[in-house]
């Protein structure tokens, strides 16, 4: 049973401040999880509560989630089964009682939900991938390493805010991020060479001054060959425009809709692309469904900001044939319960499912376990520096050498290049 609920305020890798939540059983196990936050977020996300007061960190506190948690939340779960993990998300939505979880914060709901699943685990004796996905977890999950930052993750030319290389030819988790890691370094020569500066973006991929997409994607690809690596068969390349960053006035930038979808199928053909994550604004409804049935069948199509993790907009979305898998940010519905069932319905679905980080992070790494728990096969943690972004590999480099010879790594991605 739950013994004591505490939160306090910490600071995130972009220096700003979040939740950190310590559950601990009645046995004495401490389960503990910190908050990620977005900087490019949808806007059907649930709500990160911030202070608002200026004399404290910018603005951006977190003091009201941290009371919450002390407070309310502590209160109504003392006592409750550590191990009824869906009675005690049902009590957090319940207690805050919004659709969005703005009165309480779901900074603060899901910082409490992930310490106690970390807590039963912990009590369990089990690792969380095991305690979450039984012994049937076996499945690694296939990375999309983010080697180029643009858009709202750093301060470059490039309206992109994603280029990130796929090693569909390793064999296992440690060798894609070996492949990755020689890439990244290849990448960095590269730029060099070419009198680019090699500064990093928010989540630790260069922010070169290039001006298009284009650009970004020549040098991607000439790293992975300079590597020794074939471009698309053995290091492939997934894009995260974020295009809800640049869609104004029913424009993407220069373009029109028809002009961008047609512009995103042109990358696809010309670069080794097998993966669009936002290649149309969470608004752009058309425009989903128009890049859906133009490249939907050769090319993965994730929805980040237009689905925000929640079951509702995502049952909308397959209904309407939008894209054919999503993103899952658990910090985008507040619960890890919410979070275990769009999963399901996604892949009941047939859409694939990309665990992801935020564009702020942590040391915490339950998303490394998620993505071996859920067998979801796919996760998108950043780059190969920055210890907030290793730190989610390093952890699936631990559970794959834990599974030993029963680990595989997902070949979704291996079989359609
Ligand atoms: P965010 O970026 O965490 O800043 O929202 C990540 C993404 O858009 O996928
Ligand atoms: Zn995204």
């Amino acid at each position: 049973a739950i013994s004591s609920v505490h939160a306090r305020e910490i600071i995130d890798s972009r220096g700003n401040p979040t939740v950190e939540v310590d559950v601990v059983l009645a046995d004495g196990t401490r389960g503990r999880a910190a908050v990620p936050s977005g900087a490019s977020t949808g806007t059907r996300e649930a709500v990160e509560l911030r202070d608002g007061d200026p004399g404290r960190y910018h603005g951006k506190g977190v003091r009201r989630a941290v009371e919450a948690v002390n407070t309310e939340i502590a209160a109504a779960l003392k006592g409750h089964d550590a191990t009824d993990q869906a009675g005690a998300d049902r009590v957090l939505i319940e207690l805050d009682g919004t659709a969005d979880k703005s009165r309480l914060g779901a900074n603060a709901t899901l910082g409490v939900s992930l310490a106690l699943v970390r807590a039963a685990a912990g009590s369990a004796g089990q690792p969380l991938y095991r305690y979450l996905g039984g012994a049937d977890a076996t499945l690694l999950p296939m990375p999309l390493m983010n080697i180029v930052n643009g858009g709202a993750h750093a301060d470059n030319p490039l309206d992109f805010q994603e280029f990130m290389i796929v090693p569909v030819g390793a064999g296992t988790f440690a060798e894609a991020v070996r492949m990755g890691s020689e890439v990244f370094h290849a990448l960095r020569g590269a730029l060099r060479a070419a009198g680019q500066n090699t500064n990093v973006g928010d989540e630790g991929g260069f922010a070169p001054d290039l001006r298009t997409a284009e650009e970004a994607l020549t040098f991607v690809t000439e790293a992975i060959a300079a590597t020794g690596y074939r471009p698309g068969a053995d290091v492939a390349i997934a894009l995260d425009p974020a295009a809800s960053e640049f869609y104004q006035g029913g424009r993407y930038l220069h373009r029109d809709p028809g002009e961008h979808v047609a512009y995103l199928a042109g990358l696809v053909d010309a670069f080794p692309i097998v993966s669009i994550e936002d290649g149309v604004a969470q608004d752009d409804h058309a425009g989903w469904v128009a890049l859906t049935r133009a490249i939907g069948g050769r090319c993965q199509l994730v929805g980040d900001d237009v689905f925000c993790t929640n079951e509702a907009l995502l049952r909308q979305g397959i209904a309407d044939g939008v894209g054919n898998a999503i993103l899952i940010k658990v910090n985008q519905i507040g619960t890890l319960t919410e979070t275990l069932a769009t999963v399901g319905t996604a892949r009941a679905a047939g859409y694939r499912v990309v665990m992801s980080h935020r564009s702020g992070e942590t040391e915490d790494t339950t998303i490394a376990d998620l993505a071996v728990a859920t067998g979801c096969g796919q996760i998108k943690t950043g780059s190969l520096s920055r210890s907030d972004r290793t730190a989610k590999y390093n952890q699936l480099i631990r559970i794959e050498e834990e599974l030993g010879e029963r680990a595989t790594l997902d070949p979704y991605l291996r079989v359609r290049v």
